[in-house]
């Protein structure tokens, strides 16, 4: 079940006026993606003001605390996402909407109740502050950044979601386009100069039967916006170790190793098939509509470039 997007702190807003900005999602928990991750931004020399996470930063691994101290430390900007909302209001359920019936709802309930017992009052207090939307200003265009959509923050919107559907989100947004997390699938897809992108995850593998996590970096360019989706490898064999220590089941412990989801439940049925097909880092480019195009109701030049399906 859906519902309504976190009512925290007024949207953030990132200024992007040169260089890349580096996107992540879910953290989940997962302390050495995160480490991996800052080590990986600073060796390309980004700014933690040019870093944001579209939010679940506790959830299935091991180290809620470690992770969410480390996300404070760096200092990036952070969107809340359904764990945070759910942990801030103490709620004892990570919110994701399962149904009971579902795998997924089964194992949530063992790394919910492992980061809600990690985490104190004051870190769940700021959970609760974060904001529900973050604004990216670009040059001569916007990007919202989300957790979910723009209505739901546990809406699922992968792939194979209907443009339609993604297109009302964009619209509702009053941005260029939507920058999403939740899902898990990195994916870009570019229609009639609109952007839907989801960096994907740190804190889990991308079910493609690869143990590496995913991100993207974002660089302004003469001829648009270069989007890089790109792998990062780390010690997930330490990861694992952890989550075997504090005595979590194995479910999501071998999805770090073997890069498999434990749980199939939430995929619709063209995700479901990719499930341990190994995705290949790649790049799009997009150009935001001009002052001329949005005029004109013309379609800028790339909109003719393929819709891309992670
Ligand atoms: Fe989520």
């Amino acid at each position: 079940m859906d519902q309504p997007i976190g009512t925290g702190a007024e949207i953030a807003r990132i200024e992007w006026t040169s260089g890349s900005i580096l996107l992540f999602g879910g953290p989940y928990s997962n302390y050495h993606a995160t480490v991996a991750l800052r080590r990986q931004a600073v060796g390309l020399g980004i700014p933690a003001t040019h870093v944001l996470c579209t939010g679940d930063l506790a959830a299935y691994c091991a180290d809620p605390r470690a992770t969410v101290d480390l996300i404070r430390d760096w200092g990036i900007s952070v969107v809340m996402g359904n764990c945070e909302e759910q942990l801030a209001q103490r709620r004892d359920d990570c919110g994701c909407g399962f149904s009971p019936e579902m795998q997924c709802d089964l194992l949530a309930k063992e790394w919910y109740r492992h980061a809600s017992e990690e985490l104190d009052d004051e870190t769940k207090d700021w959970m609760g502050r974060l904001p529900g939307h973050a604004v990216i200003e670009g040059p001569g265009f916007q990007l919202m950044a989300v957790h979910g959509s723009v209505s739901k923050i546990n809406r699922f919107v992968f792939p194979s979601t209907p443009w339609s559907e993604k297109r009302r989100e964009i619209r509702a947004s009053e941005t260029a386009g939507i920058i999403a997390g939740h899902s898990g699938i990195p994916f870009t897809q570019i229609r009639g100069g609109a952007l839907w992108h989801n960096p994907g995850a740190i804190g889990l593998p991308a079910n493609d039967a690869t143990p590496d996590a995913w991100y993207s970096l974002l660089t302004l360019d003469t001829g648009g916006v270069r989007i890089e989706h790109r792998r990062l490898a780390y010690d997930y064999e330490a990861a694992a170790e952890r989550m075997r220590c504090a005595g979590l089941s194995h479910w999501y412990r071998e999805a770090l190793t073997n890069g498999c989801w434990p749980s199939l439940d939430v995929l619709p049925p063209a995700e479901h098939r990719r499930t341990g097909r190994p995705i290949a880092e790649f790049t799009r480019v997009w150009r935001a509509p001009s002052d001329h195009d949005r005029t004109r109701g013309t379609k800028s030049p790339l909109t003719a470039a393929p819709l891309h399906t992670a």
